[in-house]
């Protein structure tokens, strides 16, 4: 575990920005902090940092305590061997690109050739090796932001914060950048803490999702286990869209599961990863999840409201007697408004939780 952060609390005046947090991070991985504004992203990375003094925990990065309340340990930033990249790429417009990279080490002193040498590797790492030379204001928001990548990965730093440093960026450069930051991680190992607020670069980018919500951790995991295995209602709407609604969970005869409606209708039966000894549950499934046959069927009766058609797939919202549901289907099969449809679902996508979470 590469980042040990322990009891971790922060307070701005009454507001606990980060109340009482305990979790790791791994080495050699992409840990990914999402949540909705203002749940504590930045404030956990700037006291990882060393920006921001927390009020009690401790902090260890590999087997050096950084911070620690109790035995009033606070290591200088400086001396945390981290580097940073934020929001806003922070390029010295009036210098070149290769200026822009050796700022860090000059600010070190470094001997002549050895900054040339690092900023020669660096820029090759990240792709700007034939841009050296160029004022950095000539550069797309791209380039800006790769500078400010090169100019963290040039110090050597062992671990890498990065506070959503596509969010500047248009939809197009921030999907490419995305599989940059990927491969870049791969190509060198490095351990990065990667803040988002947006669902896809989040799941796309993480090796492990950290879910906050109000200063705390609500789930940790890999992106597929709090997509599909979310332990909270929070987590369900937060990462894609969830149909919730209750069910009656009971046995049937060899062994396995029924789930029913209020009504009595059976949406789904086989075998469902947590249905357990469960009589009453709120179940989720996703709007991909739905098995849609037209007509009428045994399942829970449908009328499509609205259609949208997204080119790879086709979102309809329908009415039934449990409410309005998100259904979305891919392959050529066309509707319209006022289908009459029949919705299922496969036990093994069939989500419960144990109560109204
Ligand atoms: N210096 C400060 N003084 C007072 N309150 C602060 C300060 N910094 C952060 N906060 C508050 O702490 C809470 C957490 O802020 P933080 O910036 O960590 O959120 P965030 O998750 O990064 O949000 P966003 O997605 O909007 O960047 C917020 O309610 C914010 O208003
Ligand atoms: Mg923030």
């Amino acid at each position: 575990m590469s980042v040990r952060v322990e009891g971790l609390t922060k307070a701005f005046g009454p507001l606990r920005a980060i109340d009482d947090l305990s979790v790791g991070f791994q080495t050699g991985k992409i840990s990914v902090l999402l949540g909705a504004s203002g749940c504590g992203k930045t404030t956990t990375l700037r006291c990882i940092a060393g920006l921001e003094r927390p009020n009690s925990g401790s902090i260890k990065i590999d087997d050096d305590t950084v911070f620690n309340s109790d035995r009033g340990v606070d290591v200088l930033p400086e001396k945390r061997r981290l580097g940073m990249v934020f929001q806003s790429y922070a390029v010295w417009p009036h210098l070149t690109v290769a200026g822009n990279v050796a700022m860090p080490l000059r600010a070190q002193k470094l001997a002549k050739t050895e900054i040339q040498k690092r900023v020669r590797d660096t820029l090759g790492i990240v792709g700007l090796s034939d841009q050296a030379e160029k004022s950095a204001m000539k550069l797309s928001g791209g380039q800006q932001q790769r500078v400010s990548i090169a100019r963290c990965l040039v110090g050597n730093p062992r671990l890498i914060l990065m506070d959503e440093p596509l969010s500047n960026l248009d939809a197009r450069l921030r999907v490419e950048m995305r599989h940059e930051i990927r491969q870049l991680q791969q190509r060198i190992g490095a351990t990065i803490l990667f803040v988002t607020h947006d669902q896809e670069e989040a799941m796309s980018l993480g090796d492990e999702i950290f879910l906050f919500n109000k200063g705390k951790v609500v789930q940790k995991g890999p992106p597929e286990d709090l997509y599909f295995r979310p332990t909270a209602r929070y987590v369900a709407e937060f990462l894609g869209k969830a149909n919730l609604f209750r069910v009656a969970i009971r046995p049937n005869n060899d062994g396995a599961s029924v789930a029913a409606l209020p009504s009595g209708e059976i949406i789904s039966q086989g075998r469902m990863a947590n249905a357990s000894s469960q009589r009453d549950a709120l179940c989720m499934v996703r709007p991909e999840s739905w098995r849609v046959t037209k007509g009428t069927g045994s399942g829970l009766s449908a009328n499509v409201q609205e259609v949208t058609f997204v080119g790879d797939r086709r979102e309809l919202r329908v009415d039934t007697p449990i409410g309005p549901q998100l259904v979305v289907t891919y392959g050529y099969e066309r509707f319209a408004v006022n289908d009459q449809l029949s919705l299922s679902i496969a036990p093994e996508q069939v989500h419960l939780f144990d109560s109204e979470v």
